[in-house]
């Protein structure tokens, strides 16, 4: 008698961990069940992935969707149906939010509104700050919960660990992996006067300034040992700081973002104004060839979107009045991809940036891998399609990403997540069918 599968996905090129193989992939409760000729097998459903390559499920592990926040910019739901969109089978939410998310109850409050209504499978983090410094090592284990966020520089909203003393009492609290938004936020207060109403954008990066990051970045390695913390350190921007942190990646990981490893200043600003402003900022091309080299030699470990939807009437204020941030986890992906066609990356480095380094910075329980056992996500991707990203293409409420009009080559073509089909050629199918991602610290 032959097999039953829930899905059969035949005939990809798929991204095993021993490498690219042309195989079938059988799936059975969600899980991945067989690999091999599955021709006279029988399935409710067969995925047809001849000339297509199959990897596993993309996790975007910076998000902000704002929620509970101001309703017309994102929120869960709009939000990951741009990540499923984009080829994104999972994604962890940021806690500066409006009230920001730094109690047990927010957390519990974010689970029940994502369930039903989140497209991807999704986890929170819960937000530093020094009133609830010695609750987070309860926090972090809440279920759902990805960790500790802590904001060393004041960015959107107003979570803020600025010193020394608070962040040693963040790190000394819980045992997780404290993911840190590393900007000296002295410094970034001695020189607003740099950016008074009437300045331009491209003064945002003289601003937020090079050593204004390698001096939070120095501070918080020198107390990430004292306190035998992990760390993982998000979009990191400067060559001076990837240098650092090549000498500590026995306890700190690293994120770039796909919009830093593209653009460049001063170009940018010219192009986009304050559509390219972010924290921390797009810089010039010495850094961005320094990202790459960082992709390259290893140091970095993965790549998320830091996805911040501000409306375009907000952006459009007189800088420094408009806000930072940049919409991305519809277009990380496309982005990576046509990086990967340029030959700046290769496929084996995106998978490994892509799904198996945010597996192991976080430990994530039975994701980030095409193994046995494993949850059946996969991101399904077309490498030769070639199409042109556009603001209509867009999920989130606001409407727009900053790569509008410009052609890549290689495009997401389905996400499946724990066995279903829930996009496909750009089209949504199911029901927002996310759950909580389930971590090996907290099982
Ligand atoms: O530019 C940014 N925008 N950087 C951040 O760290 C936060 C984000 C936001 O939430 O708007």
């Amino acid at each position: 008698m032959s097999e039953t599968f829930d899905l059969i996905i035949h005939g990809g090129t798929v991204f095993t961990p021993g490498g690219a193989v042309v195989t079938d992939v059988g799936v059975r409760a969600g899980k991945i069940a067989a690999f091999g000729d599955l021709k006279s097998a029988d399935a409710a459903e067969k995925f047809d992935a001849r000339h297509l390559t199959v990897l596993p499920g993309c996790i975007d592990e910076q998000v902000h969707f704002r929620e509970p926040g101001p309703i017309h910019k994102e929120d869960l739901e709009s939000g990951t149906r741009g990540a499923v969109l984009g080829g994104i089978t999972a994604v962890f939410e940021m806690p500066n939010t409006d009230p920001a998310t730094t109690t047990a109850d927010a957390i519990a409050d974010k689970i029940r509104r994502a369930t039903g209504r989140c497209w991807t499978d999704f986890a929170f983090y819960v937000g530093a700050s020094p009133e609830n410094a010695e609750e987070l090592g309860v926090l972090e284990r809440l279920p759902g919960c990805c960790g500790i966020k802590m904001f060393m520089g004041s960015s959107t909203g107003s979570l803020l660990v600025a010193d020394d003393a608070n962040v040693a009492r963040v790190l000394r609290s819980g045992s997780r992996r404290v993911t840190v938004h590393s900007e000296d936020d002295m410094r970034l207060q001695e020189r607003l006067t740099l950016v008074r109403d009437g300045a331009d954008v491209s003064m945002h990066p003289e601003w937020r300034d090079v050593e204004t990051a390698v001096r939070s970045t120095q501070r918080l390695l020198r107390l990430a040992r004292e306190n035998h913390r992990r760390v993982h350190v998000l979009h990191v921007t400067t060559a001076e700081e990837m240098e650092l942190l090549a000498q500590h990646k026995d306890i700190a990981t690293v994120e770039v973002l796909p919009q830093h490893l593209t653009l460049a200043a001063p170009e940018c600003y010219q192009k986009l104004g304050t559509l390219a402003q972010m924290n921390p900022p797009i810089r010039e091309a010495r850094h961005r060839d320094a990202l790459w080299a960082a992709v390259n030699n290893g140091v970095v470990d993965c790549i998320g979107s830091d996805h911040a939807p501000h409306t375009l009437e907000e952006k459009a204020r007189p800088y420094p009045r408009s806000p930072s941030g940049l919409t991305g986890v519809q277009t990380t992906v496309p982005l990576m991809l046509d990086h990967v066609a340029k030959g700046r990356l290769t496929l084996q480095r995106f998978v490994d940036l892509m799904s198996a380094g945010p597996a192991r910075i976080f430990g994530i329980a039975g994701k980030g891998r095409v193994a046995f056992g494993y949850d059946a996500d996969f991101t399904v991707v077309d490498l030769a399609a070639r199409r042109t990203i556009t603001n209509d293409w867009i999920a989130s409420r606001t409407g727009w990403t900053a790569f509008d009009g410009m052609e890549v080559t290689g495009w997401p073509k389905a996400t499946i997540i724990r066995g279903q089909v829930v996009m496909r050629d750009d089209e949504l199918l199911q029901k927002p069918i996310g759950e909580p991602v389930r971590f090996q610290e907290t099982l």
